[in-house]
């Protein structure tokens, strides 16, 4: 175990005014996952702006076949984790299964993973307008998180990518329009077509993160398993293995760091990552 005194606190914290001001100057937010305070660690030195405490902790660290057994005391305990050495970044925390169904539940829940879990902002799945507006009027930053939502697995039928039709990119887009109207401060795109992405990405002023989104997105966000080749099963085709892919020394801290210089020089994702 090193003795070395842990330093990633030098650079200013990361607050939804810096990723505004981020998507104003054209430079790209690059968000990863973290579940634990030495991940966090990293992530934090790598000079990653967001960490996603995502529900994917439930498929990831768990072990699920999906993320609906999560629940809100194992967002709160992984939060806390990561927060313990989240340095600079902003901290993210995913609201789990039915934590949101109405306005009550979803500022009980909130209230929890900021005030036990110490997270800066929830993020949900959904176009939950009338839930976005109660949280943004107690001052809670939120991140919707549109396309393929995997909480809804079940109904879905399967991981597939969304907004292909007309009719479907039309309504995601005026969901979005209507998440920012209600006071989500960030939009996530899960697997969605390029082109309805970058459209979206014009339209708001709010950034968006994508996932499977393509590459005109204000910032990219991954698994870190997927990111480190790590994952069971076969890897998502927007997802890259940033440490066996490369011959470079440094290990993980180094696999992290180059995929936040391939995010901020808009090198990842490209076609091969996309879906059209
Ligand atoms: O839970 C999670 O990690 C997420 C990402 C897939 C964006 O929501």
């Amino acid at each position: 175990m090193s003795t070395t005194p842990i330093d990633n606190n030098s650079r200013a914290p990361v607050t939804v005014r810096t990723l505004r001001h981020m998507k104003e100057e054209g430079e790209k937010i690059a968000m990863l996952t973290a579940y634990d305070a030495s991940f966090a660690h990293v992530l934090a030195e790598a000079g990653v702006d967001i960490v996603l405490v995502g529900d994917s902790l439930g498929m990831v660290v768990q072990g699920h076949d999906t993320t609906v057994p999560v629940r809100v005391d194992d967002m709160v305990y992984h939060t806390r984790c990561v927060a313990a050495r989240a340095g600079h970044m902003l901290i993210m925390a995913d609201m789990p299964f039915m934590s949101f169904r109405d306005p009550v539940h979803a500022l009980d829940n909130a209230t929890r993973l900021m005030q036990e879990g110490g997270a800066h902002m929830v993020k949900l799945e959904g176009a939950v307008t009338e839930v976005v507006a109660a949280l943004a009027g107690q001052g809670i930053p939120v991140c919707g998180h549109l396309g393929l939502q995997p909480q809804s697995i079940h109904k879905l039928g399967g991981y597939r990518v969304q907004g292909r039709d007309s009719e479907a990119a039309a309504a995601m887009r005026e969901d979005a329009l209507r998440m920012q109207d209600a006071g989500a401060d960030m939009i996530l795109l899960e697997c969605v077509p390029v082109d309805v992405a970058r459209e979206i990405s014009e339209e708001l002023a709010v950034p968006t993160i994508g996932i499977g989104a393509g590459p005109h997105c204000d910032g990219q966000v991954l698994v870190l398993q997927d990111l480190l080749g790590i994952t069971p099963g076969r890897r998502p085709r927007f997802a890259q293995d940033f440490l066996s892919e490369s011959t470079e020394p440094g290990g993980i801290p180094a696999a992290i760091a180059r995929y936040v210089t391939a995010v901020k020089e808009g090198r990842f994702p490209d076609a091969r990552h996309s879906f059209e």
